[in-house]
């Protein structure tokens, strides 16, 4: 099977957790999008679902295919979401945001009984880090934010090369309205403690370490779908 398949494979195989009633997060990036359309051929079949997409590139794939849709306002508590990443750790735990979305992707994971990984089985790995992690960050003062997790990493005795993420030459503003920072790390081998640190700092809204929010991650591979579970 090829990258895309596998994405494919991974995707029709999280239907098997998709029951009648649901309310599911739906993710962002091009594992979730094939899934998004295999959701949308069951709501034309008149399956009974209530969405609540993980970002406006997400909301808009799911309005074209006529999925309802809700939000976290209206329903606070949903049963799955379903997302994929980056990177996934043999303890699950996940680096995300390669797609900018991190934060509503966290959001919305958080207020599900389960979050699904999707992927191919190129994202797991022993250790996180050699994806840059995103860590998302508000405009305002964002030197002063970048100086101050750099000396996080320091503290941990990483080294990483920073970068504002800039898309068509400017600077990638997420649906929330920040900016991005990815960090090259190459490794990180204490993961808990560097989210534990990167969330402490004030300006950062977010970063990319899912950590202890996923239970299952189904991945593609070029034999067939394997599980993996924590
Ligand atoms: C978006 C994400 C995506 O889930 C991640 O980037 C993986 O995307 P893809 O399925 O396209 O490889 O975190 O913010």
């Amino acid at each position: 099977m090829t990258v895309d398949e596998q994405k494919r494979a991974a995707a029709r195989a999280a239907l098997h957790y998709v029951k009648p009633g649901m309310k599911i997060g739906l993710g962002t990036g091009s594992t979730c999008s094939p899934f998004i359309d295999l959701i949308g051929d069951m709501v034309e079949a008149e399956f009974d679902i209530l969405c609540v997409p993980t970002s406006e590139a997400t909301r808009a794939h799911a309005e074209r295919r006529a999925i309802p849709l809700t939000t976290l306002e209206d329903n606070p508590q949903l049963d799955l979401t379903f997302d994929g990443a980056d990177e996934i750790d043999p303890d699950l735990n996940l680096l995300k945001g390669g797609g900018g979305a991190l934060l509503r992707e966290k959001i919305v994971a958080t207020s599900s009984r389960q979050m699904i990984v999707i992927a191919d089985i190129s994202k797991k790995v022993e250790t996180l880090g050699a994806f840059p992690l995103p860590v998302e960050v508000v405009g305002f003062g964002v030197k002063a934010t970048a100086w101050k997790i750099e000396r996080a990493f320091a503290h941990l005795g990483l080294d990483a090369s920073m970068t504002l993420r800039v898309r068509d030459t400017r600077p990638f503003v997420t649906d929330n309205g920040h900016l991005i920072i990815d960090c090259a790390l190459e490794k990180i081998p204490d993961a808990p403690r560097l989210a534990a640190m990167l969330s402490g700092i004030p300006g950062v809204v977010e970063h990319g370490l899912f950590i202890g929010i996923a239970s299952l991650a189904i991945c593609g591979t070029p034999e067939g779908v394997k599980v993996f579970t924590r």
